[in-house]
């Protein structure tokens, strides 16, 4: 059965379980890898997570095939994909900050965000909390119901962001940052993309938006956070890419992506700058 609950009840069993190992685990972390600079780690708990993951869903799901973080793509047969992030906000984990997550979303399409339907998914944090969604289904935090109704203007917004590994291109975000400040009321950065989106959802932030992220920082928690009611999408208004992701209540989204914009967002991806 591949309707969106049973996916999402699959997803929050396995995200559970990886949650469980990572937590107990977390006092033995230590980094086993880097990948796109020095700063940007993998810990030999991301590596158990994620291995975790693929058994559970060859398991529990042996015909889906999976888009992991930290491995390879495991192809599969039934036209659903698995996107795996084991530990989201690897450092917040490494440093013994509460926000991080195991992130799982399952997928019906080709897997990149431009073509796929997301159509459940699960956010388990290390604070405890479960955040999941199903397509038309609804978003939750534990077992109560997410519903976003209100959201302040720009000038009142609390907003989110995040910032990449590379430092060319950190440079670019501060700047961008930098002119946002002056727009909003105030801005936050808690180190783990799925995070942030779930507390969009939940209200807890008004606005969120990060260039660079990867399919699987956002497949669980964008469909969490559009279940409860918020816009996310990209520059052009489109699915969410790699190169922006700007999740807003419906009535300040263009407003919000139009003073990124003047602040330069459009700039900030240029491949020159990588
Ligand atoms: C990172 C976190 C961080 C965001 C980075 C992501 P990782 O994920 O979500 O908040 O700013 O862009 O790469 O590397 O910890 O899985």
């Amino acid at each position: 059965m591949s309707s969106p609950e049973s996916l999402m009840q699959v997803a929050r069993t396995v995200a559970t379980e990886a949650a469980s190992l990572i937590i107990d685990g977390r006092a033995r972390a230590e980094v086993a890898a880097t990948k796109s600079s020095p700063i940007d780690i993998v810990t030999q708990m991301d590596l158990a997570a994620e291995r975790l993951l693929r058994d559970r869903l060859a398991e529990l799901r042996p015909d889906d095939a999976i888009l992991g973080e930290e491995g390879d793509d495991s192809p599969g047969t039934s036209g659903i994909t698995w996107v795996l992030d084991p530990i989201d906000g690897t450092v917040n984990y490494l440093y013994g900050l509460p926000h991080f997550a195991v992130s799982v979303a399952a997928v019906a399409g080709e897997p990149t965000p431009q073509t796929w339907t997301a159509l459940a998914g699960a956010v388990h944090d290390g604070s405890g909390v479960l955040w999941s969604a199903s397509r038309d289904g609804g978003a939750w935090r534990n077992g109560e119901p997410l519903v976003r109704t209100d959201a302040p203007g720009l000038d009142g917004t609390l907003l989110a962001t995040g910032f990449q590994y590379v430092a060319q291109r950190r440079v670019r975000q501060g700047e961008i940052v930098t002119s946002m400040l002056g727009r909003v009321r105030d801005i936050r950065r808690l180190g783990a993309a799925a995070v942030d989106l779930c507390l969009v959802a939940a209200g807890h932030l008004d606005a969120y938006y990060e260039h660079g992220l990867h399919p699987w920082d956002f497949a669980a928690a964008a469909l969490i956070a559009e279940e409860a009611g918020v816009r996310v999408a990209g520059i052009d208004g489109g699915a969410p890419d790699e190169r922006l992701t700007i999740a807003a209540m419906p009535d300040v989204w263009e407003q919000l992506r139009d003073a990124l914009l003047e602040a330069g967002a459009a700039r900030s991806w240029d491949a020159s700058e990588a």
